[in-house]
């Protein structure tokens, strides 16, 4: 008898259903009529006319698509444009745009490790894409605990040769920031270089959103790697590696998911090109979105819910378990309010949450209805 080569996936099925970790994909129209506290767009420039004329613009004038890598034909002007004003606005001497954040990640951990016995000292709340990177570099990583600067200059100081402290600069689960200022001071006595993914700081963080570097006054500083995403404050798609010259010139050429992948699309470089411009054009956005994140957290908390004290735009509010977690997002959205909800295996902790989101263009009755509803569908305490 010969066996279905698939067989196996029923049995992971069942088990995840037993646990209550299904996930399922649900389609959005485009333009919901739900209250949004769930998408990454945080100073609201997905939908800002400016941002998708911009992208329209640049697909109708370079095309659809970028037509190639970006070392064959993918490299237009508007990439060169892009990267020379992430670069100067967030105050790196240097950027290179690829297709994705998680690219990006990916690009900056393998192109870091590139010398052999170099090690990886990586944050044990890092993001899937930093971790990933860790296991594509196939170089030696030791992984400490949340945020403790302590064990990181403890793993590098027991390690002969170069090494790469990597975090997230807001961990995209609890929202709390990465002790930037203490870690690049560890990082710099050991002769270490310093990689932070600033996914959920450009844009928010700093003077007029220019990223956790610039809030931590290490913008540029010699050491230092950023990555972001063009996906979240600037409201397209995309990532961007930040640093010294050098090191982006050895990305160009050592980087495997920026030399093997098509270009980022021109719609998307030219939607982002709108948004930071725009961005730099009204620095309140960023102002007002971390004032949200504050007045949510302090009227949840207020409420009596196990909420996380915002360092940037993530809020997320702690449930009883994964079960009650997906009921009481789905209550939400019944009364007409998007959340996220995040379950194991997507937290390092095992512990599931509502995870919330803070824009800027929410009004003080959005917030308000938006409060009183996750207050009203709130599972009862254990
Ligand atoms: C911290 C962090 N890094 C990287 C990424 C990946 O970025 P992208 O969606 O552009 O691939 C995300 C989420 O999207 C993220 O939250």
């Amino acid at each position: 008898m010969t066996r279905d080569p698939f067989d196996w996936i029923d049995a992971h099925a069942e088990r995840r259903r037993a646990a209550g970790l299904v996930r399922t994909l649900r389609p959005r129209p485009a333009h919901s009529p739900l209250l949004d506290l769930a998408s990454n767009d945080y100073l609201g420039l997905a939908h800002h006319p400016e941002v998708t004329r911009a992208g329209a613009d640049a697909c109708l004038h370079w095309g659809a698509g970028s037509t190639g890598s970006r070392l064959v034909t993918g490299s237009t002007q508007l990439h060169a444009e892009l990267e020379a004003e992430l670069a100067a606005f967030c105050g790196f001497e240097a950027a290179l745009v690829l297709a994705s954040g998680y690219a990006a990640n990916l690009a900056a951990v393998t192109a870091l490790t590139t010398e052999p016995g170099t090690l990886i000292v990586s944050d044990s709340g890092n993001h899937a894409s930093l971790i990933d990177g860790c296991r594509l570099s196939r170089a030696g990583t030791e992984v400490v605990p949340h945020a403790d600067t302590d064990a990181l200059r403890k793993a590098l100081g027991g390690h002969d040769g170069p090494a790469v402290a990597v975090t997230d600069s807001v961990f995209s689960v609890d929202g709390d920031a990465a002790p930037l200022r203490a870690m690049a001071a560890a990082c710099a006595e050991h002769g270490a270089a310093l990689l932070v993914d600033d996914a959920h700081g450009l844009g928010v963080l700093g003077p007029g959103g220019r990223g956790a570097a610039a809030e931590a006054g290490l913008a540029g500083a010699p050491g230092l790697v950023c990555t972001a995403t063009l996906s979240k404050s600037l409201g397209s798609q995309g990532g961007v590696v930040l640093g010294p010259a050098r090191v982006i010139e050895h990305l160009v050429n050592a980087a495997r998911t920026f030399i093997f992948d098509t270009g980022l699309a021109p719609a998307a470089t030219g939607a982002a090109l709108g948004a930071l411009r725009l961005l730099r054009r009204e620095p309140e956005r960023a102002v007002r979105a971390r004032a949200v994140a504050r007045e949510l957290y302090e009227r949840l908390a207020g409420a009596g819910l196990d909420a996380t004290a915002p360092d940037a735009c993530v809020v997320s509010v702690r449930a009883p378990s994964p079960e009650a977690a997906v009921e009481w997002a789905a209550a939400c959205r019944s009364a007409g309010l998007a959340v996220g909800c995040f379950r194991p295996p997507s937290v390092p902790d095992g512990i599931s949450r509502l995870r919330l989101t803070a824009r800027a263009d929410l009004t003080d009755r959005e917030i308000g209805d938006a409060v009183g509803t996750i207050v009203r569908t709130a599972p009862p305490r254990p």
